[in-house]
């Protein structure tokens, strides 16, 4: 079963259950890391997926909110250079993608990041980075299923001229007289009973979805381009190069996502194989799709119009063709598309609260696995109903802005853990490897670092504030419940119903 190479003697050893710095440093064999890989407590997860299916898993989770409603926020930042700022986001990830496919093959588990930094950087990093994914992951799904409650208004009201009134449309505080959001947790119940079906069939309708979503983005452009003017490109860069990264910053968050095939790992066919692959396919079928959608808008409209609005494609649509049924068959799209999201962004979070909770770091519950579905259970209802209560009755605000940034200190991270793991375990065989490491690890890491440091003063104070509340959970209950610490790793194998190798 450990046929991931011979563990050097010297640097992978499992770190010793120590208490006080040693604790916080010790680390995770990745030998154990791959091994417990589908284990949970009572039952194991099913390898059902393929490498189109991760493929999908990935665009699912990426294509949404950034292009149906963040371009139009994005473009009066930029100017038409927002086609340069995709291209600069897009390069950010692209980067961090190399790191996290490589990992991905090497360490094919469900915890994604937070696993890599458990085998490279030791357990309080890991903790840190597993801390990020939740605002990746979970509070993400949060602000794209209030997004997807707008959507879903503006479609009523281009159908049926009603539209959800703003008691039951947005959470307190967000407007006035405003209750509940209901659409937004209506997505989420939807997508959490998806998920208990099982992961193939969740893939099953993503995939559905995807090619639905992809169909209206090329429907966008077919349309926009008969009303394509190339006088609107003139002036490309009005407001400078400052203008270009804040907007790079701003649309960063259009491109995360794309690590969520990583966080399937353990029900995968062939992860090695296969999840690098999805990765970078993934990354490349989006990025063509945005620079291509975002340079289409700009033709087809002059910068200066745009409203900032998720009106702003549709608006296209229909100043083009002079029908609101484009309109409204775009908004349609959109909705399936922020579904898709929602369904791929909640499996990557219960995915990622299984690894901490294997490994101890939070409550057992979270590994538990029902033999007859092979998921996940009683993780998904928990997770999805914390999503959905987040999206129902918390105004999101700025927090959902953090996302962005917990995104890039996560991949950040990546980068670090390719170039520790190549000096540390340089014989571990790797289905794919980053080129010219650590030179495009390091380039990843600097992207991550600039595009961070583009992003506003109160989106940094916002996530020091989630950052020390991580710590107070980890020094309070994970540091001491961690399975490393309670009974080293041959027992935390042992629990996960593995022999131990050694
Ligand atoms: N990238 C995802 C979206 O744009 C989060 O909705």
């Amino acid at each position: 079963m450990l046929d991931q190479g011979v563990p050097s003697p010297v640097s992978d050893k499992p770190t010793p259950a120590a208490g006080g710095f040693g604790a916080l440093m010790r680390r995770k064999p990745v030998e154990r890391l791959v091994a417990e890989g589908g284990h949970g407590e009572g039952g194991t997860l099913r390898r059902s997926l393929g490498m189109w299916q991760l493929t999908m898993i990935s665009i699912g989770a990426t294509l949404g909110t950034g292009i149906f409603v963040v371009l139009g926020e994005a473009v009066p930042k930029a100017g038409p250079a927002v086609t340069l700022s995709f291209v600069i986001a897009g390069l950010t990830a692209l980067f961090s993608a190399l790191s996290y496919a490589e990992l991905a093959g090497t360490i094919p588990v469900s915890g994604s990041s937070y696993s890599y930094a458990y085998a490279t950087m030791g357990e309080l990093v890991a903790w840190v980075c597993g801390w990020c994914l939740i605002l990746e992951y979970g509070v993400s799904v949060a602000a794209v299923a209030v997004g997807w409650g707008e959507y879903v208004n503006e479609l009523l009201d281009g159908t049926i001229g009603v539209t959800i009134p703003a008691a039951l449309s947005a959470a307190p505080g967000e407007v006035d007289g405003a209750l509940f959001n209901l659409p937004a947790l209506i997505v989420v119940l939807l997508a959490m009973v998806f998920l208990l079906g099982g992961a193939k069939e969740s893939a099953r309708a993503n995939t559905i979805m995807v090619v639905v979503k992809i169909a209206a983005l090329l429907l966008f452009c077919a349309i926009g381009f008969m009303g394509f003017k190339s006088g609107n490109y003139e002036n490309f860069m009005p407001l400078g190069m400052a203008g270009v990264s804040a907007a790079g910053a701003t649309l960063f968050f259009s491109y995360i996502g794309f690590d969520a095939a990583s966080t399937a790992g353990e029900e995968a066919k062939n992860p090695q194989r296969d999840l690098p692959r999805a990765i970078m396919l993934s990354l490349g079928i989006v990025t063509a799709l945005y620079v291509l959608v975002a340079f289409v808008a700009v033709g087809a409209r002059p910068w200066k119009n745009f409203s900032g609005s998720e009106a702003d494609l549709a608006g296209i649509m229909e100043d083009v063709t002079g029908q609101n049924f484009w309109a409204v068959l775009l908004a349609a799209g959109a909705v399936i598309a922020i579904a898709s999201v929602v369904l791929t962004v909640l499996y990557g979070q219960t995915r990622i609260m299984f690894a901490m909770s294997r490994d101890g770091l939070v409550p057992k519950v979270f590994a538990k696995v029902n033999p007859r579905t092979g998921t996940p259970r009683a993780n998904t209802v928990i997770v999805s109903l914390f999503c959905g209560i987040l999206a129902a009755l918390i105004p999101l605000g700025e927090l959902a802005n953090a996302t962005s940034i917990g995104t890039l200190f996560a991949f950040a991270l990546v980068n670090i853990a390719v170039i520790v793991l190549r000096r540390t375990r340089p014989e571990m065989p790797r289905t794919f490897r980053v080129p010219l490491s650590p030179l495009f690890p390091l380039i990843g890491f600097g992207f991550c670092v600039w595009m961070m440091g583009s992003l506003d003063t109160i989106t940094w104070i916002v996530f020091g504030v989630w950052m020390a509340v991580g710590f107070v959970i980890y020094f309070g209950y994970g540091m001491r419940r961690s399975r490393l610490a309670t009974s080293g790793t041959s027992d935390a194998l042992a629990a996960a119903g593995v022999a131990d190798a050694e």
